[in-house]
């Protein structure tokens, strides 16, 4: 992180001081890589440095272009079928709405193409939202964004105590898989045939040297003629990668 971040990294930092009876960063620090506390911590302190805001729907263009142009590409080439399920990977997924606006999106598609068949996958680095993801419950402000039809028939809105929150449909929730990956690892334990890979708003946080290796890495994990998307902020220069720009932040591995 570069040190514009070291006044929000110490905001975020302070409450695993507290949760360790610890007065100063010193003493964090110590604890952390002397006194052997960082097996330990690393999950928590994770959770805590990650930025996982997100939204259903975010960067809707992105979706827009999927349904119009991708989509039926995909099915016109015979993708989609028992055989060759559509494969579509949500790296950095946060709590999920990326992953569950993308399995919506899908089961709207399931009711033109019955047999379409997909496998949508979302991971992240961080614990907490992972844990959000699965069990698929969020605030109610977050429906904003999705369309009243698949409001009705994707989500259920909370009672009692669950109100004021809603929980995507279980048919929707067994159709998304979500797991822990760091994308810094220098290996992925994902199919290496992805159709799709939506990876938005987290590029922006490594610096160059990293964008590059993540970028290279996420490729190998798209099959040829699948597709990259980036947030809109994002970019790269990529004339190393055997991939082709499409539209805006939207790339096909050539
Ligand atoms: C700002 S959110 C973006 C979520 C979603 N892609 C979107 O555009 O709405 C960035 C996510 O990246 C995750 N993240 C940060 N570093 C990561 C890493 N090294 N590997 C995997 N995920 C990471 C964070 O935990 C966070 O959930």
């Amino acid at each position: 992180m570069p040190m514009s971040k070291k006044t929000m990294l110490e905001g975020r930092l302070r409450r695993r001081l507290r949760s360790h009876g610890l007065a100063t960063f010193d003493a964090y620090c110590r604890f952390l890589f002397d006194d052997g506390g960082l097996e330990d911590e690393a999950p928590h302190l994770i959770d805590v440095v990650t930025t996982n805001k997100t939204d259903f729907f975010r960067e809707p263009e992105h979706f827009d272009f999927l349904m119009s142009h991708l989509l039926p590409a995909m099915l016109g080439d015979g993708r989609g079928r028992a055989s060759t399920p559509i494969k579509i990977w949500s790296a950095a997924s946060s709590t999920g709405a990326e992953a569950y606006t993308l399995a919506m999106l899908m089961a709207e598609a399931r009711r033109r193409v019955p047999d379409l068949t997909t496998y949508i996958l979302g991971t992240d680095i961080c614990h907490d939202v992972l844990s959000t993801a699965v069990d698929g419950i969020y605030p109610e402000a977050m429906l904003e964004p999705i369309p009243e039809e698949l409001r009705r028939l994707y989500t259920r809105r909370g009672r009692g105590r669950a109100r004021g929150q809603f929980r995507m449909a279980p048919e929707l929730r067994a159709q998304v898989h979500f797991g822990r990956l760091n994308l810094m690892d220098s290996s992925f334990p994902v199919d290496r045939d992805m159709d799709l890979i939506f990876c938005r708003n987290i590029l922006i946080y490594f610096d160059k040297p990293t964008q590059q290796r993540v970028l290279e890495r996420l490729t190998e994990h798209l099959r040829p003629g699948g597709h990259l998307v980036l947030g809109h902020s994002e970019s790269f220069s990529g004339r190393s990668l055997p991939l082709k720009q499409v539209v805006a932040t939207v790339f096909r591995k050539v």
